[in-house]
């Protein structure tokens, strides 16, 4: 299991640390977000955003569940990223609705706000951020941690043999 933990002091920082993660980033990804109103989730799927080359605007989705970006994949191929915020989801069945399969085990990037809502029907095999309050206003601490068994060097394997 890979995790790692660090700290931003402003937005900025924390815009850049998930530029840094989306290369880790393949397709079919999945990115489970948790942390309290506020605490930088969507700033963090704007910085993986940006890093993937998405020119629209990205911004919570919250009244409809899902935003789909163009972006580009390290081989200037197009790639879709899926952006899901289901903070006022009132039942689990609504991913059904709107096509899970298609964004959890497509070949886009998807990443999810207020994933622990889902619980066991998240993907098991993800990344998962989790984001928090620091000490002073603009701290943020942010930990990131590969689970499921989509180990390293398993990963190199499935792009080798694509
Ligand atoms: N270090 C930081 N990282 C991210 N956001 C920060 C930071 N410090 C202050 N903020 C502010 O916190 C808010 C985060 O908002 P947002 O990303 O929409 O949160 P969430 O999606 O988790 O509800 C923004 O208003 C942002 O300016
Ligand atoms: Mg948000």
């Amino acid at each position: 299991m890979v995790r790692t933990s660090l700290t931003t002091a402003s937005p900025g920082e924390t815009l850049q640390v998930a530029r840094e993660f989306a290369s880790r980033l393949q397709r079919g990804d999945v990115v489970a977000l948790s942390g309290e109103l506020g605490a930088g989730k969507t700033h963090f799927v704007k910085g993986v955003c940006e890093a993937l080359g998405v020119q629209s605007a990205v911004t919570s989705p919250t009244f409809v569940l899902l935003n789909r970006y163009q972006g580009r994949d390290s081989r200037g191929e197009e790639l879709l990223l899926y952006h899901l915020d289901l903070y006022r989801i009132k039942s689990v069945e609504e991913i059904y609705d709107i096509g899970y399969e298609e964004f959890f085990y497509g070949n886009g990037i998807c990443l999810v706000e207020w994933a622990e809502l889902l619980g066991a029907l998240m993907p098991p095999a993800r990344f998962d951020i989790r984001i928090s309050a620091g000490e002073e206003e603009r701290r943020r601490h942010i930990e990131i941690e590969q689970v499921g068994s989509q180990l390293p060097h398993l990963r190199t394997a499935k792009v080798r043999s694509s």
